[in-house]
């Protein structure tokens, strides 16, 4: 028997990358998935190659009435976790202010909105896994609102994790490094991608990039340990302890 049998489990951002990921290791275990994104043909796509049961449900997490839509079509929500999201690059002076507001109105209010209507339908023993990123810790150039938004994520679940414990809800956040076979949209071109990217690969202890497992294995953890709460779990090869 798996570790998650009989679970439902709703990953937004579960159509690609680190969410599909997290999501087919928790169909292993066992649990009935829910993928939500914006592209209904790559929902489909994601759920066909989990199987056992797994379904999309289209939604803009950026947009609170798409959110709740969503969780009214559910009646239970065991699992939710959070990876919908992309990233946004530019010096502080040079990007539009207005792309750092968009960033955050998926990737930090999706999480937002999903948590406010997640949590009603979440039994004692429900988990909530927020998704971040290392810029929080480490510097990322030009990433000045992003590094913001995965602070403020950090804050948003470790603060949680307090005000859901009485409700028998744990809450943690997985951190991601520089995760590879993503589909991960970014505003960087070609050339400015693989200078960003060798550069990093670096700075990272594991001389490598993570791959999407990596941070599947992290989120199973986080997911089945009864005693975990209130945990970041930087998933970065050792970058942040250099
Ligand atoms: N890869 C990395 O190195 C890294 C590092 C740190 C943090 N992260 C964060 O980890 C999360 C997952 O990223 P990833 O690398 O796995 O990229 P990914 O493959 O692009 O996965 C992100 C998923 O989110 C969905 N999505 C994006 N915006 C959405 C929105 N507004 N509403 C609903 N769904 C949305 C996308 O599908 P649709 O486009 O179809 O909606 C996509 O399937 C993101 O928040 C990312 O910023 C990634």
């Amino acid at each position: 028997m798996g570790t998650l049998e009989g679970k439902v489990a709703v990953v937004t951002g579960g159509g690609s990358g680190i969410g599909f990921a997290i999501a087919r290791r928790f169909a292993e275990e066992g649990a009935r998935l829910v993928l939500v994104g914006r592209r209904r043909e790559r929902l489909e796509r994601a759920a066909a190659e989990i199987g056992r049961g797994a379904a999309g449900i289209p939604a803009d997490v950026g947009v609170e009435a798409e959110v709740k839509a969503v969780f009214d079509r559910l009646e239970r929500v065991d699992l939710l976790v959070t990876c919908a999201g992309g990233a946004v690059f530019g010096t502080i002076d040079g990007l539009p202010p207005e792309e750092w507001k968009r960033l955050f109105e998926g990737r930090f209010f999706g999480q937002i909105y999903a948590c406010h209507h997640a949590v009603p339908k979440m039994p004692a023993g429900g988990v909530i896994l927020l998704c971040s990123g290392i810029a929080a810790a480490a510097h990322v150039p030009e990433y000045s609102g992003g590094s913001a938004l995965c602070g403020a994520v950090n804050a948003l679940g470790r603060n949680l994790a307090v005000e859901l414990a009485p409700r028998g809800i744990r809450v943690n956040v997985i951190s991601p490094g520089l995760i590879e076979g993503t589909e991960i949209e970014n505003n960087l071109d070609g050339e400015k991608l693989m200078q960003f990217w060798q550069s990093t690969v670096d700075r990272i202890p594991a001389k490598r990039a993570g791959r999407p497992g990596d941070t599947a294995e992290a989120a199973h953890f986080l997911a089945t340990c009864a005693y975990a709460s209130g945990i970041v779990l930087d998933v970065d090869g050792g970058w942040t302890a250099a």
